[in-house]
């Protein structure tokens, strides 16, 4: 503090002490008059009096006021927001390609923190169950969700989530019962991570949940946007061939995944890796990618990391006979084969474990060519 503001407290001090004393000195002559006289005394208590109740009055209408006035300020404020959001917010149209609402807009849902916990989990599921993870370390594989939904899952044909708030729970063939979104999530739990499940009541699922809703907001009930999950790509005459596969892979592929498919460190720090595409720390043969019109979809979309659906750098053969090099490779085993389509006429064309309804081989099932299998079920 310098001189010149001592020097104004000072004055102030001073003024407020003088104020002080003439207030004092006034009440002080009034009361000395007062005390001469009963009947002013009287009048002067209920003046005073009136004069409280009209000060309670004031104080009470300015709060009411201010009251009111902070709740329209607000609510003001809510509705702009809101109308900033909606203009930016993605219009469902089931012509176009789904776009995911800008991340940034999850900043002012009721649910931000939620939804920003689970997009985390899903982009970086090796920081919290990988194997020095912060939830539960070394329950998964070496995977994070987003190795195989793209962009955290917002990716268009890039496995996104842009259906699941629209159709879940459904009925689904797999396990013969109706999926709830949890029980969907802890499918790539136990067969994409090869790893253990959540407790359903979690923070981490009721966030992955979250974020996953969020995705989904502006999705119509049942509606499944153009974009959705993955592309199929057309069949082949023939069936998708491992050794054609190999050239694909060595020339496009195993700069980033590794000659031995095992993934490599990526540069510059070599903390993060890129993911391995088979082995123990792969997916397992129960997961969805271990289907080839899945693996051929993803890969057509998405790979070489870079590739997108609008600019694919495969061509359809290369992509079917690439997954068939991949699904041809050592992985671990199929968890729930004994369980799995109860309903043996419901395995979709690409299972490739038997037994099925029709006399198809399982090489069959697994490499093509699909059309036959698809044109038996077709005229049952
Ligand atoms: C190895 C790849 C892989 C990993 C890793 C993976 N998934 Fe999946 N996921 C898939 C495939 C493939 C599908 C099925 C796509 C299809 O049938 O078209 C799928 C489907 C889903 C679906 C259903 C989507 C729908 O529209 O029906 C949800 C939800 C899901 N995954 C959540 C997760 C979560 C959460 C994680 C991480 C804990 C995860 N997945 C990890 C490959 C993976
Ligand atoms: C430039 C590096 C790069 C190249 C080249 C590349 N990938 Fe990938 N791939 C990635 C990255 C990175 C991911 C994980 C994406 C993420 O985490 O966001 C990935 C994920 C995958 C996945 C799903 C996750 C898993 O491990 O199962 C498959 C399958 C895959 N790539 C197949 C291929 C195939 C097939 C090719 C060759 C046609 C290929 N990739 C070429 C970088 C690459």
């Amino acid at each position: 503090m310098d001189s010149l503001q001592v020097y104004s407290v000072v004055w102030l001090a001073l003024a407020a002490v003088v104020a002080g004393l003439i207030v004092m000195n006034s009440n002080l002559d009034g009361f000395t008059a007062v005390l001469r006289s009963n009947e002013s005394l009287k009048r002067q208590i209920s003046q005073l009096n009136r004069l409280r109740e009209s000060l309670w009055f004031g104080i009470l209408l300015l709060v009411t006021v201010s009251v009111v006035a902070a709740g329209q300020l607000l609510s003001e404020r809510n509705r702009a927001s809101e109308a900033i959001r909606a203009s930016v917010w993605p219009v469902y149209n089931p012509e176009t390609v789904w776009k995911a609402p800008h991340i940034s807009l999850a900043e002012t849902d009721d649910d931000a923190d939620l939804i920003a916990y689970g997009r985390d989990l899903i982009a970086r599921t090796q920081d919290y169950f990988g194997s020095s993870g912060l939830v539960r370390p070394g329950t998964i594989n070496d995977l994070n969700c987003q190795s195989c939904h793209l962009d955290a899952g917002s990716r268009p044909f890039g496995n996104n989530y842009f259906a699941v708030m629209s159709t879940y729970p459904q009925q689904r063939a797999r396990s013969g019962s109706l999926e709830t979104i949890p029980k969907r999530i802890n499918d790539c739990f136990k067969r994409s991570l090869n790893g253990q499940p959540l407790d359903t009541t979690s923070r981490e699922m009721r966030a992955i949940v979250a974020y996953m809703r969020w995705l989904g907001t502006g999705v119509p009930k049942d509606a499944k946007p153009r974009g959705t999950g993955l592309p199929e790509v057309p069949f082949l005459e023939r069936p998708a061939s491992p050794e054609l596969g190999r050239e694909v892979y060595v020339n496009k592929c195993a700069s980033c995944h590794g000659a031995d498919g095992q993934g490599l460190p990526i540069p510059p720090d070599g903390t993060r890796h890129y993911p391995p595409l088979w082995g123990e720390k792969s997916y397992n043969q129960g997961a969805g990618l271990f289907r080839m019109s899945r693996l051929a979809g993803y890969v057509k979309a998405n790979m070489p990391f870079g590739a997108t659906y609008e600019n694919p750098q495969l061509t359809d053969e290369e992509a079917w006979d690439v997954a068939a090099y991949i699904n041809a490779q050592p992985r671990p085993e199929h968890p729930f084969l004994a369980t799995d389509w109860p309903d043996i006429s419901k395995k979709p064309y690409d299972h490739p474990f038997g037994p099925y309804r029709d006399s198809f081989p399982e090489a069959q099932h697994k490499y093509g060519p699909f059309r036959p299998i698809v044109a038996f079920y077709k005229k049952k």
